[in-house]
């Protein structure tokens, strides 16, 4: 059985002042969340006050992004060894944003995929199709060319350290979620192909749907039998909203 994971992705919001009232009303709601783990991938300067306010709690947190880089002269960049230095669990790689408005390649996402699997984070693989791709009918070959990116060059194994998540770039942050079909197509389309390559790895793998998933939507979103969390935007920067969508995952 797989234990969902619901993260939330701050991109870039929050405030030093407003952290602690943010983190302070999720720890005291996951009381009712048992079944699910939870985690928040804050902006990397409020990283250190997630970490302080949620040590020792059931709540994780995460980055956004990270380098290639292990040091040395690269400005403004992230080190993986960084990350798990504020005991970072997670690091989100390969966001749509990341992808179109800084240029990352797939090639680029899998490297940083597996320097953070290396480094000991889970990366969360994001992938997921443009509208216009979506009505092409090509939302199954831009997905499987992402995926294999990581799959070809690390292999399952690698894969298999990681989470997966889907978020079809149409559906992030425009109010329009993907139908609950929708979205369980594309996930079952991913697990089958992991699967193709490693049938336990594919039946264990978590494979998380991301964009405009609010309180209303998520129950049924989460009741698909290839959805096994989310990636939250928007509506993780509200308490209530947030832990909505973790009872939902949490069943
Ligand atoms: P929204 O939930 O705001 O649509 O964002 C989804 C997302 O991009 C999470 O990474």
């Amino acid at each position: 059985m797989r234990k969902p994971l619901v993260a939330g992705n701050w991109k870039m919001n929050g405030t030093r002042a407003g952290v602690g009232e943010l983190l302070d009303g999720i720890k005291a709601g996951m009381g009712a969340v048992p079944n699910a783990e939870v985690a928040v991938c804050p902006p990397f300067v409020l990283i250190p006050e997630a970490a302080a306010r949620l040590a020792g709690t059931a709540v994780a947190w995460g980055g956004q992004n990270l380098s290639t880089h292990a040091s040395g002269a690269y400005t403004g960049e992230i080190a993986a060894s960084m990350l798990t230095d504020y005991g970072c669990k997670y690091v989100i790689v390969g966001h749509s944003e990341r992808r179109t408005l800084y240029g990352e390649d797939d090639a680029l996402v899998a490297e940083k995929y597996e320097v953070a699997r290396k480094a000991g984070l889970v990366p969360i693989l994001c992938v997921g199709e443009t509208l216009e791709e979506r009505e092409n009918g090509t939302t199954e070959v831009v997905v499987a060319r992402q995926l294999d990116a990581v799959l070809e060059r690390f292999g399952a194994a690698a894969l298999g350290q990681g989470v997966v998540a889907y978020e079809p770039v149409w559906a992030i942050g425009t109010g329009r979620t993907a139908s609950p079909q929708q979205a369980q197509d594309v996930h079952a389309f991913i697990r089958g192909r992991v699967a193709a390559r490693d049938r336990a790895v594919a039946d264990a793998l978590r494979v998380l749907y991301g964009g405009s998933m609010k309180p209303d939507n998520a129950v049924e979103l989460m009741a698909q039998p290839d959805i096994d969390g989310g990636l939250i935007g928007g509506a993780s920067l509200k308490a209530s909203d947030f832990l909505a969508i973790c009872k939902a995952a949490s069943g």
